[in-house]
């Protein structure tokens, strides 16, 4: 099989799995992740193929197995890709890609080791700031019973992926959290070039929904930003 229908029937498989997904890991996330990965990839001359492929099977194991199994994603892709007889360095590479893009808190490093695994983490993390951020961050809540804000409840920091996970404070923390974080956290110029609108909408986004619920004076301290 060539690369293109490797790509092809790959994109074709990882929709039929994820239709119909509410959670915020839907294939709209998915087909966005992988579009913005091949522009960045492209503009970093990375490889192509490996970067659509990661960036197409990068949350494969969320499909079925929600958390938990670190392997899960990289077994589900291997066998995937075994099944179009992909050759297997190509294999080895991708299911690193799975295993390097997911973001484990404030406190845990997440240092990409290929160009091609720091390229869809940045992809993966562009979708999940801007307009789409927001949008992905209520749904999420919305999914999960959250509050949307609650004035005496401040966000943390989480120096574990096991903190980070057990959180379950209200969606405007999580901007705290994580959201505002992550355009210093990305890997490639131009992913960086391309968070910098999406970040300062989503901080005007914050501001405003404050302004909203606050008299000025009462925001507290840790909700300035
Ligand atoms: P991904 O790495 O694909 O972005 P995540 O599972 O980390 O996937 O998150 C999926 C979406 O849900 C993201 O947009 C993320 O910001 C949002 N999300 C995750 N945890 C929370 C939370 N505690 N509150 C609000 N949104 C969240
Ligand atoms: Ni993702």
């Amino acid at each position: 099989m060539n690369e293109q229908e490797l790509v092809k029937q790959t994109a074709k498989h990882v929709e039929a799995l994820f239709s119909g997904e509410g959670s915020g890991h839907d294939w709209w996330h998915i087909r966005r992740v992988w579009q913005n990965a091949l522009k960045i990839g492209q503009q970093e001359k990375a490889d192509l193929l490996i970067v659509q492929l990661g960036a197409l099977l990068h949350d494969i194991a969320d499909w079925k197995f929600h958390g938990g199994d670190e392997e899960a994603g990289p077994r589900e892709a291997a066998k995937w890709l075994r099944s179009l007889q992909a050759p297997e360095h190509i294999i080895t590479k991708v299911c690193q890609i799975i295993r390097e893009v997911s973001y484990k808190g404030a406190g845990v490093d997440t240092e990409p080791s290929t160009l091609e695994a720091a390229v869809v983490q940045d992809a993966d993390r562009l979708d999940a700031i801007g307009a789409i951020g927001v949008g992905r961050a209520f749904a999420y809540g919305g999914h999960k019973n959250r509050e949307m804000y609650n004035p005496h409840i401040m966000p943390q920091l989480h120096a574990s992926f096991e903190e980070y996970k057990k959180n379950s404070g209200p969606t405007i923390n999580h901007f705290y959290e994580k959201l505002f974080l992550l355009k210093d956290r990305l890997n490639t110029s131009t992913g960086l070039q391309m968070a910098e609108e999406r970040n300062n909408f989503m901080k005007q986004f914050v501001r405003q929904f404050l302004a909203e619920w606050h008299p000025e004076e009462d925001i507290p301290e840790s909700f300035h930003v």
